[in-house]
């Protein structure tokens, strides 16, 4: 059975890391468990900062582009969630992403990766597990915690290559158990 896989891109600053480290991602996952990868990146998509005249639990969104994105999300057959940490949580730009949908989140098999300085972004992903649990996606236990440093972030890039066997291997098991659901 084919399987494809969707990359939530939760950042959207000028000079983010987080396109290329969803690259990587991206990477990995093809040459792994997964037939197709698509990157679905907020800044591409460009949603406004949340305004949404109804909560989306009530009634969904009728702008054009919460709808595309509402599709966009209902396609994906599987989910990674890819988010840095800003002030220990996850940016505005993916918390408003997931607070215009409601019932697109609900059993979608997903998984969260995180980077960041402290802990790869530890804070950030507890934070989204809290998010992604309560909006009910069908969450796999397992993340993927990338520590951003010197090596791995040399000439204002991001490498893949200069992170540690441990966080590669859990990388895979995280995309391997979300392969599985
Ligand atoms: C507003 C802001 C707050 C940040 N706060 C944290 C933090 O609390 N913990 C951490 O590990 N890194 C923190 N960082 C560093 C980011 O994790 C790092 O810059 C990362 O590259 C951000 O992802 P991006 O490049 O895709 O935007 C912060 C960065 C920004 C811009």
């Amino acid at each position: 059975m084919t399987k494809s896989l969707a990359i939530i891109v939760g950042s959207t600053r000028t000079n983010r890391l987080g396109r290329s480290v969803a690259e990587w991602v991206s990477e990995l996952a093809s040459q792994h468990d997964y037939d197709s990868v698509e990157l679905l990146d907020l800044k591409e998509i460009d949603l406004p900062a949340f305004d949404a005249p109804v909560p989306p639990m009530y009634a969904p969104n009728e702008s054009a582009p919460v709808k595309a994105w509402a599709a966009q999300i209902e396609a994906a057959e599987r989910l990674v969630v890819l988010t840095p940490e800003y002030n220990q949580s996850i940016p505005a730009s993916l918390k408003g992403a997931i607070d215009y949908l409601s019932a697109e989140w609900h059993n979608k098999p997903t998984a969260i990766v995180s980077y960041g300085y402290m802990g790869g972004g530890a804070n950030a992903a507890k934070h989204l597990r809290e998010i992604l649990t309560f909006v009910k996606t069908d969450l796999i236990e397992e993340t993927a915690a990338i520590q951003l440093g010197e090596e791995t972030t040399a000439e204002g890039t991001f490498h893949g290559d200069k992170t540690t066997e441990a966080e590669q291997a859990s990388l895979l098991a995280a995309l391997k158990a979300l392969a599985d659901k």
